[in-house]
């Protein structure tokens, strides 16, 4: 037995060093350890024998199954690491090519304004609200005071989607009915709701079919046109800068009493008059108003316990003036050397 194992041993050391190749390594391991190959034999032997030879003969048996075992093992590795060597070698990759540029964007502008809004109301403990953008006439319009045949509604005409009930709404004021019409008459309401509203303007440097405006809406009890001022200012300062201060006019709303028109003072020439500000000294950044009586009675709120102000903001409006842009339609074309203009990230 020992010479077999010696001879079997030295047999495959010496055939082993002459294959470079994996398939022909496992192919002569099959014929040494396979079930037809002589280790099997040699096992097989092992019934026959007497006790006192079976212990000694089985012991060799191992080490020679483990022996050879590791001598294919060795092989095997070493092959793979060629081959793998190999493979590295041929697929080496040219670090000092130039890399492929892929432009990676930047948030729109008009949505970082637009957060920026949310992140300062949310601090004053404002929810913001979603509403949808095909509306009812009756949020649209009816309970904020608009009823059909109001000549008001022909300034916010628009796209009617079904008869003459179904519109895309004109303004984001209807997400204010929701709301309160939701609350039913109970709570007070903090909200703002940034959104997209559309009309029958004809489309030039100052009007989109498609714009956005950001509604605001509190309710709650004492509240008066000054708690709106206040409010207006903090976000002014907050957008356009420490210095800015607000100025209200009188205007005219169907939804608020009395309603106002909401000006900043020109962060441009601090008053001194400019282009940017018509030489005015200040610019209009939206309406507002203290809520109308008959709107929060229509929307489960009595008058006599609740009262609030209500404002609605351009969104495009107030990222034009903060970012100096000059046609509203930079929005909404996808022409991307307008907008990489305002890109505030490298391309990489
Ligand atoms: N919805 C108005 C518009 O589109 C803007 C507005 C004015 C909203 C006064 C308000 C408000 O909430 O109180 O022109």
């Amino acid at each position: 037995m020992i010479e077999d194992k010696e001879r079997m041993i030295s047999e495959v050391k010496e055939k082993i060093t002459k294959l470079d190749n994996l398939k022909d390594v496992n192919d002569l391991k099959v014929l040494y350890l396979g079930k037809k190959g002589p280790v099997n034999d040699l096992t097989s032997k092992l019934k026959d024998l007497p006790v006192e030879e079976k212990k000694s003969f089985g012991m060799m048996l191992n080490e020679l199954k483990n022996e050879l075992n590791s001598i294919f093992d060795t092989k095997i590795t070493e092959l793979e690491t060629k081959e793998l060597n190999k493979k590295l070698e041929s697929e080496q990759i040219d670090i000092t090519l130039p890399s492929t540029k892929i432009p990676i964007g930047s948030p729109s502008i008009l949505e970082k304004v637009i957060e920026e809004c949310e992140e300062v109301f949310m601090s004053m403990g404002y929810d913001v609200y979603d509403g949808p953008e095909i509306e009812e006439d009756r949020f649209n319009f009816e309970l904020l005071g608009l009823p059909k045949g109001h000549p008001a509604r022909d300034a916010q005409d628009t796209f009617y989607v079904k008869g003459d009930e179904l519109l895309m709404r004109s303004h984001t004021s209807p997400v204010q009915a929701r709301v309160m019409l939701s609350k039913e008459g109970k709570e007070p309401i903090r909200m703002i709701c940034p959104g997209k509203a559309y009309r029958r303007d004809d489309d030039d440097a100052t009007h989109s079919h498609n714009f956005t405006q950001i509604e605001g809406l509190l309710v709650d009890k004492d509240i008066k046109l000054s708690d709106l001022k206040g409010t207006i200012t903090i976000i002014s300062k907050h957008l356009f800068g420490k210095d800015t201060e607000t100025r209200f006019r009188p205007s005219y709303y169907q939804f608020t009493e009395p309603s106002v028109e909401m000006d900043i003072s020109c962060f441009n020439c601090k008053g001194s008059g400019c282009n940017i500000c018509k030489n005015t000294g200040w610019i209009t950044i939206g309406g507002a108003g203290v809520v109308h009586y008959d709107v929060l009675k229509g929307c489960g709120y009595d008058p006599k316990v609740w009262s609030g102000f209500a404002f609605g903001l351009g969104a495009e409006r107030c990222a034009m003036l903060k970012y100096g842009i000059n046609d509203i339609r930079t929005f909404y074309n996808t022409d991307l050397r307008e907008t990489k203009v305002f890109d505030r990230k490298e391309n990489i």
